[in-house]
């Protein structure tokens, strides 16, 4: 058991790559705050999960892009189990392929607010209980910050974002005993991933084109993600902080 008695803050924990980190948590005897927008989701996994242990998940409905709920959740967390060790910054959307004319300084903005500066307002409201037990920050960005993606300037200035502030803070907080790393997966089979190919001709054709992006011609699977982050988040990457890891099943190899 890699992480028993001890906390995450999963953001988007309800589905996706959020819900295989909290799987994959969970089996290692951790108790998960669990936090998503989508209520029915969120409560439907927490149940699940209590069910095979008692009172191990907490869920709360949150947006975290309203910041002052956001921080209150964190803060109910910490009470609840009475300590956090670690947060993992998830949630996350990817708007449809769009180019820069159409693409809005609004939409910008909220698409900023919702992947980046809840990732930023995460870390920042976390630190204070991590201080106390020189716990880990994982910030779940993407291949994109690095690779870019076409049609997709705002999504990938986003991601990049997560990136930069994952060394700069690594910088700060690493005096203070705390760990901050970057995951950047390439393609992972999740709702997200379903839902984007379902906005074009040819859903199928388009998602067995991604899986073939990878060496192993397939997609990474949410709890294979969450195994990196469990990684990032215990002793056994002690020696790791300000890492953007790139999980992309070799799909940046032989450009
Ligand atoms: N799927 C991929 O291939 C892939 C690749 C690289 C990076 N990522 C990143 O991984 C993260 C998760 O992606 P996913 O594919 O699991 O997405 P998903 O849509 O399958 O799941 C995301 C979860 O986050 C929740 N969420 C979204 N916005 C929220 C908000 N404002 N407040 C609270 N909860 C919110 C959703 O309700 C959902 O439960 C994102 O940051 C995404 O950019 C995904």
């Amino acid at each position: 058991m890699l992480f028993s008695d001890q906390t995450v803050i999963v953001t988007g924990g309800a589905k996706g790559i959020g819900a295989g980190c909290v799987r994959v948590f969970h089996a290692q005897g951790g108790n998960i705050g669990l936090l998503d927008r989508d209520q029915q989701a969120g409560e439907q996994l927490a149940h699940e999960l209590n069910q095979q242990r008692e009172n191990s998940v907490l869920f709360l409905p949150c947006d975290v892009a309203q910041f002052d709920d956001f921080e209150q959740c964190i803060d109910q967390i910490a009470e609840h189990f009475g300590q956090i060790d670690s947060i993992i910054n998830n949630a996350g959307v990817h708007p449809a392929a769009t180019s820069i004319d159409d693409f809005t300084i609004d939409q910008m903005q909220d698409l900023m607010n919702v992947n980046f500066l809840s990732t930023y307002a995460g870390a920042k409201f976390a630190m204070p209980h991590l201080r106390k037990t020189k716990g880990t920050i994982v910030n779940i960005s993407s291949m994109t910050a690095v690779l870019g993606q076409h049609l997709s300037t705002a999504y990938c200035a986003t991601k990049g974002a997560q990136v930069s502030f994952t060394k700069a803070l690594a910088l700060e907080a690493g005096p203070q005993g705390i760990r901050v790393n970057a995951v950047l997966p390439s393609n992972v089979d999740t709702p997200l991933m379903r839902e984007w190919a379902q906005t074009l001709d040819d859903p199928q054709s388009a998602l067995d084109r991604v899986a073939s992006l990878q060496v192993f011609n397939r997609m990474a699977t949410p709890e294979e993600i969450g195994r990196v982050c469990l990684f990032l988040a215990t002793e056994q990457s002690s020696f790791l902080t300000g890492q953007a890891i790139e999980a992309d099943g070799g799909a940046a190899l032989d450009y």
